[in-house]
């Protein structure tokens, strides 16, 4: 069984468009709408458009479009169910846990989900045991206070090779979710042991609070084993696009528009309690394109703290290369040697550390005090390989007023001549424009040797050409009047009740696959009382569609409600007759056309009962075009 439509309805009109997209986009009021820089492809200028009272959003620089599920979906990487549960439980309503998915994979990731959820709470449910009482006074010993415990749920895995298991299996999660989860290693004989044993657990949540996956840590120092054990790559957990502390630090990287970037959980975990609540840090990898990429959207200023030894320099260097590109403007904190940020905040206290923010030097200082204390400087060949260095960094931000101003405080630095230093960045800049116009290029043709590849050996012909198109593309196969009516049908509900009710208008109606399916739901949504804008049914392509429709409409609607309700009725009537009329006549072309093609092969008597049907379809034409000739007055 599926979540139950009317449970749908009352998420959806729960669920207010704006606060939705608004957790991942800054939102401005612009008139009746709401305009921000569109979160799926990279703008500076916003044209991600946010229709309050209709629900639904729409890009007009990328074409995404749709309602608050599909936005969950897309923005947030959900199956529908998942959408619709995380926005129930934000709006307050409760969705029977055995509602069943529809998919067989959705259901796989709930599974994992859950297994992980119902783990991380036996963990924490560990902590007020006798057995527990090791991990409770690792957690005072660190300086964590049960609330942060709490926060960030962290726990104690038993030191026993099935218990967590046993657990879960008493609880109803089968071997496999379990394994999907990670939280079990499998044996050659399929049975599994826990992958966790005495060791004090770190939860980690993706940016929507599901828990994904577990930072183990051992008790004591014993350097044999390794100090943490950590989750694997699942089906549920992508370590590239998962940010310790993010979940957490959400209203204080927005409030603070900056984030501090460090290595360690226990980093992020003292910085939290310590009011630094927009630590992050990734975990146990090193930092990637998109987990930038999703840290920019909650902050544009990066602090990074890193380690004063050669090897967090030189990680730093990496990382801080993408961030740049990805526009952040970086300050980097440099700690006293032999101290990471959990121990610089235990032994020296919040203020001092919030000095060592204030301090913080720009990414370009900071890169040339270390080609100056690596002794680089010294030399003409030196100083000028540094220099190159340095303007090539600058190079990657993408903005050219900071790429301005930073090549201006270079010059300063060095007491370089600026012009020198422009020459430098134009060659190298337009190398990468050369670069990337190459690489499109390459993109563009591999792109069609791929399609060409689906059909080895053989030249295209028209149809297995028009698929493709179809799979590329479906709606633009639409007929004009099969468009309008959708559009019609969508947005006005008296119109929508009058085609399917009064005009008897059924899906075999309507000619391409894309139509009858879009208009199959929407009579469904008719009879189950709900807008078909937000049917389930509707895939993330159809949905993008509609939600165009109504959007181009109803931008344009202020211009022709001058012409008064009554003449506008009066027009989409008569609109609606003519678009059917012209799908009648379409339908009986197409088969006058087929039935000629075919007369050429056949024997003289199937030509003559051919010669029939045409002469009857003929007719039917002209009855048609007497039943929606337009009135006469005579
Ligand atoms: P650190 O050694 O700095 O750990 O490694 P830490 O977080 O400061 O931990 P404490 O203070 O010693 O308790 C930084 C990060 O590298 C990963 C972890 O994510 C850790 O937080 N790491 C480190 C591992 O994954 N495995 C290890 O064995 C060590
Ligand atoms: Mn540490």
């Amino acid at each position: 069984m599926k979540i139950p439509e009317h449970i749908i309805e009352q998420v959806r009109v729960s669920s207010d468009i704006v606060d939705v997209v608004g957790e991942a986009v800054r939102l401005k009021k612009a008139g009746r709408n709401y305009l921000g820089l569109c979160p799926f492809h990279g703008e500076k200028t916003p044209s991600f458009n946010v229709q309050q009272e209709r629900g639904i959003y729409k890009c007009f620089g990328c074409g995404k479009g749709g309602n608050v599920f599909t936005f969950m979906m897309e923005y947030y990487s959900l199956s529908f169910v998942e959408a619709v549960r995380t926005l129930a439980q934000k709006a307050g309503i409760t969705i029977a846990e055995d509602t069943e998915t529809d998919d067989g994979k959705s259901s796989q990731y709930d599974a994992a989900y859950n297994a992980l959820l119902t783990a991380a709470r036996f963990y924490y449910s560990k902590l007020q045991k006798p057995e527990g009482k090791i991990g409770v006074d690792y957690f005072k010993k660190r300086g964590f206070d049960p609330e942060l415990v709490k926060e960030f749920a962290l726990g104690f895995a038993p030191d026993a090779w099935e218990e967590t298991s046993n657990e879960l299996k008493k609880q109803g999660f089968s071997i496999q979710a379990m394994e999907d989860a990670g939280l079990i290693i499998k044996r050659d004989d399929g049975t599994g042991y826990d992958r966790f044993r005495g060791r004090v657990m770190f939860p980690i949540h993706d940016q929507i609070g599901r828990i994904v996956g577990f930072g183990a840590r051992r008790m004591n120092e014993d350097p044999k084993q390794p100090k943490y054990i950590n989750s694997p790559q699942s089906l549920v957990y992508d370590k590239s696009r998962v940010l310790y502390g993010l979940f957490q630090g959400k209203q204080e990287l927005r409030a603070q528009n900056s984030a501090i970037l460090v290595e360690g959980y226990a980093d992020v975990l003292t910085l939290h309690q310590a009011g630094f609540k927009n630590a992050v840090a990734s975990s146990g990898t090193a930092l990637t394109k998109e987990q930038l990429q999703l840290l920019h959207r909650y902050a544009k200023n990066l602090y990074i703290v890193y380690d004063a030894d050669a090897a967090g320099i030189s990680a730093a260097f990496r990382g801080l290369e993408i961030a740049l590109e990805e526009g952040f403007e970086i300050k980097i904190v440099q700690l006293p040697k032999g101290d990471d940020p959990d121990s610089f905040v235990k032994n020296h206290g919040a203020d001092a550390f919030k000095i060592y923010l204030r301090d913080a030097v720009s990414f370009l200082d900071f890169q040339a005090d270390t080609f100056k204390n690596r002794g680089e400087l010294e030399t003409p060949a030196g100083m000028a390989e540094s220099v190159r260095s340095l303007v090539r960094t600058i190079s990657k931000v993408q903005d050219p007023l900071q790429r301005d101003f930073m090549i201006r405080s270079l010059a300063g630095k060095f007491g370089l001549n600026e012009s020198l230093l422009y020459d430098e960045l134009k060659k190298i800049l337009s190398d990468k424009f050369l670069k990337q116009q190459y690489n499109q290029r390459e993109q563009k043709s591999a792109q069609q040797n791929l399609l060409k590849d689906e059909n080895p050996g053989e030249a295209q012909t028209g149809i297995e050409q028009k698929k493709q198109q179809e799979v590329l593309n479906p709606e633009e196969e639409l007929l004009s009047s099969e468009k309008m009516l959708i559009d019609v049908a969508v947005r006005v509900r008296s119109e929508r009740q009058f085609m399917i009710n009064v005009l008897k208008l059924v899906p075999e109606n309507f000619f391409t696959p894309f139509a009858k399916r879009l208009f199959e739901i929407i009579i469904k949504s008719e009879q189950e009382n709900i807008d078909p804008l937000y049917h389930s049914d509707l895939t993330l392509n159809e949905s993008n569609f509609l939600t165009d429709l109504v959007i181009n409409r109803e931008m344009s609607t202020e211009t022709w409600i001058k012409f008064g309700q009554e003449a506008l009725e009066e027009n989409t009537k008569r609109e609606i007759r003519d678009c059917i009329f012209q799908m009648r006549l379409y339908g009986i072309q197409q088969e006058l056309s087929s039935l000629q093609n075919q007369s050429r092969t056949l024997s003289i008597d199937d030509q003559i009962d051919i010669m029939r049907k045409i002469q009857s379809l003929i007719n039917q034409q002209e009855e048609v075009r007497r039943e929606f000739a337009p009135p006469t007055f005579f």
